[in-house]
């Protein structure tokens, strides 16, 4: 059985009062709702530490939204994954769409840092997903598949229990847009059997695959309900304690029944 895994990406977003008060709002909600389902946050850098402490001993975890592959050396601006580790992240968030985009991740770098977090046990949040181009083309398979050969190139069947996946069409990410749960649910599968040839077909069962891209309190359920969908990466939606508690609270009422 999948636990389900609510994750918040803060993004370039919150101020450190912000990000302090929005951490302790979620832990004191978790201490409620947990064990049932993994909540994480992955506020800015910055403010790492702060949101860690304001997490106290909750069981919420702490993800940070980069890393770099390489050990600590001359690389300025740049994250080190034993840093990361030093304050308490448990995950980082890899390959996302705007980092693909904005900055110009290749699959190929994105596969080094993959290979690099998931190897010192900083598990990996690593995304994946089509913009509206791809999907009117009908390429979604297409690129879905060179994504996830480029990011898991060279991962060992045993690194498979730090990764999670998520899936993030490019065109619902802050557009408002969902996917619909027939796309959701077709994407979710096509990744599982992805996976299930590249590893074996337990290893593909125990993966979790998270959907994101505009998911808000009122379609959490629906998405979070879907056979292959086992979480969410909410993005605009976790910056506020009204919009994502309701979010894991729906989480925690499914793992009772999914
Ligand atoms: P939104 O929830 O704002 O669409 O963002 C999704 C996302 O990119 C999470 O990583």
């Amino acid at each position: 059985m999948r636990r389900l895994f609510v994750a918040g990406n803060w993004k370039m977003n919150t101020t450190l009062s912000s990000a302090k008060s929005l951490a302790a709002e979620v832990a004191v909600e978790v201490q409620k709702t947990q064990p049932r389902v993994d909540v994480a946050v992955c506020p800015p850098a910055p403010y790492l530490l702060a949101v860690k402490e304001a997490l106290g001993d909750s069981k919420v975890s702490l993800g940070a939204q980069n890393a770099y592959f390489a050990s600590p050396g001359a690389y300025t601006g740049e994250l080190a994954i034993e840093m990361l580790q030093d304050v308490g992240c448990q995950w980082v968030i890899l390959g996302h769409s705007e980092r693909r985009q904005h900055f110009g991740e290749t699959d190929d770098l994105i596969n080094k840092k993959i290979v690099a977090a998931a190897s010192r046990e900083l598990g990996v949040i690593f995304c994946v997903g089509e913009s509206l181009a791809d999907r009117q083309a009908n390429k979604t398979e297409q690129v879905l598949e060179t994504q996830l050969a480029g990011g898991f190139a060279g991962v060992d069947v045993g690194l498979l229990g730090q990764i999670v996946i998520a899936y993030e069409p490019v065109w619902a990410i802050g557009t408002g847009v969902t996917a619909s749960p027939d796309q959701a649910q077709a994407a979710h599968l096509f990744i599982r059997g992805w996976l299930a040839k590249r590893y074996n077909p337990p290893a593909a069962e125990e993966m979790r695959i998270l959907y994101g891209g505009s998911v808000k309190a009122d379609n959490a359920a629906e998405l979070m309900g879907l056979a292959d969908v086992d979480g969410a990466l909410v993005g605009g939606a976790s910056l506020k304690g009204e919009l994502f508690l309701p979010i894991i609270r729906a989480a925690a009422t499914l793992a009772e029944t999914k």
